[in-house]
């Protein structure tokens, strides 16, 4: 495996684009593949994950080309996926596995879907439960894990409140709920990120909103689309934190989404104290884009909870790592969800940062980081299990260590960001 050596830096300046967004990427493709119609999406996501979507999506019977950050996709329409021969590998990717579990639960025909060892050990009844209230029939290995092996059937639509609030489950119901007479209705007591809405509305697919009810009307005619990936503000939160953690830093990072169901990190850090101006917001395909400048000012850290948790989960680990750097540190509570995603990133938090000398309490709904003056990080070697996130939210922790930090097994980044480390490379000063 890859090590990564990554050496204190003095400051990061400069302007950026970070790669399409992972979540709108995949939602796109697949519904591309479900439209009638040639549909093509530019700066589509660079991530290991969206590549996974697309191949399951040729395993499906769907043409697809991609050429840099171009990809273009025929679709089969609603009724012309095509059983596949083999299982289909969703790779490391959950968003993948549950939303396709979404529309092969649509099909006439069995699909087996698998994934890599981590994917495989992540929660799937979430999305069984209600893709069997719908008709599927669904088998799981123990513990209700993948491979999934899924039996499509005529669906029949249901209202679904949401246990646990996760735009993937929502969104594997809306989908199936494309494929069943009538209308399904999912209930989400509380806000998660709604890119599938918005796809679906831009496809043309017929869904209105009441409250906290989203309402899909089946069997719609969806029509394939030009569409442009936003940038992936999840990516874009690392080089953000560089700035907020490496003195007289300034940068731009331009064209990033700026949907409001993914920008609460971008509130938590005003908050904090963070200068950070949006400029030339505009909207794109239902979707907000615009360009983040933020400068370096020293933070005050605080407590992240409640209902903002859905809002920045992925966000988490690079907010955790910030704990050092500033004045009161940071803690994080009702992310119990941290513990089922990539890795434990609650336990991988801990452990990596106590390995750079942090001050650290953890909890089984999150983790309390002393402040700075818990005294400086050092360099150490991190274990970022085999997680993207946390390779890279200790390359930034890193930049502001004393001495040299080894990541291990580093190319994990690829999963969402392949030229994360690159990027980084050319924006710091040693
Ligand atoms: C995602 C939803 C979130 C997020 C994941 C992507 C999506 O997962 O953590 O990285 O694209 O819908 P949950 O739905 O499990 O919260």
């Amino acid at each position: 495996m890859a090590k990564q050596i990554v050496r204190p830096a003095r400051r990061i300046s400069g302007s950026l684009e970070v790669p399409g967004d992972k979540s709108i990427s995949h939602r796109y493709a697949m519904l591309a593949a479900l439209a009638e119609g040639a549909s093509e999406i530019s700066h589509f996501s660079a991530a290991a994950d969206c590549r996974s979507t697309l191949d399951c999506l040729e395993r499906l019977g769907v043409k697809v080309g991609a050429k840099g950050d171009r990809v273009r996709i025929t679709g089969a329409a609603l009724g012309g996926l095509r059983k596949s021969r083999r299982a289909l590998d969703a790779g490391n990717s959950g968003t993948t596995m549950r939303l396709l579990a979404g529309i092969l639960a649509g099909q006439e025909f069995r699909s087996t879907i698998d994934g890599d060892s981590s994917l495989c050990k992540r929660p799937m009844r979430r999305v069984i439960e209600p893709l069997s209230q719908m008709g599927a029939r669904i088998l799981a290995r123990e513990g209700g894990c993948a491979p999934l092996e899924i039996e499509g059937a005529h669906l029949a639509p249901i209202e679904y409140t949401l246990p646990v609030p996760s735009a993937q489950v929502k969104s594997a119901v809306l989908l199936a709920g494309l494929f069943a007479e009538g209308v399904t209705s999912v209930i989400e007591p509380v806000r998660t990120r709604d890119h599938t809405e918005l796809a679906l509305a831009e496809f043309g697919a017929r869904v209105e909103h009441e409250g906290r009810a989203i309402r899909i009307h089946g069997r719609p005619r969806l029509v394939a689309k030009t569409l442009a990936v936003p940038g992936d503000l999840s990516s874009a939160v690392f080089f953000l934190l560089a700035a907020l953690v490496l003195p007289d830093s300034q940068l731009v990072i331009h064209n990033v989404g700026l949907n409001p169901t993914r920008s609460a990190v971008l509130d938590v850090l005003a908050s904090m104290g963070a200068p950070i101006n949006l400029i030339s917001v505009r909207s794109a395909n239902g979707e907000l884009v615009g360009d983040i400048a933020v400068r370096y000012e020293p933070l005050k850290g605080g407590v992240i909870e409640g209902n903002a948790i859905p809002q920045l989960i992925d966000e988490l680990p690079a907010l955790a790592v910030l704990g050092p750097f500033t004045e009161q540190g940071i803690e994080i509570r009702n992310a119990e969800e941290l513990r089922v995603k990539e890795s434990d990133r609650i336990a991988a938090l801990a452990d990596n940062l106590r390995r750079m000398g942090a001050q650290v309490e953890e909890r089984p709904d999150g983790l309390r980081v002393a402040g700075r003056s818990a005294g400086r990080l050092h360099g150490a070697e991190i274990d970022p299990r085999c997680d993207h996130r946390m390779a890279m939210a200790f390359a930034v922790a890193a930049l502001g260590a004393e001495g040299e930090t080894v990541i291990r097994g580093a190319e994990c980044a690829a999963v969402s960001f392949p030229s994360f480390f690159a990027t980084l490379d050319r924006l710091v000063e040693r």
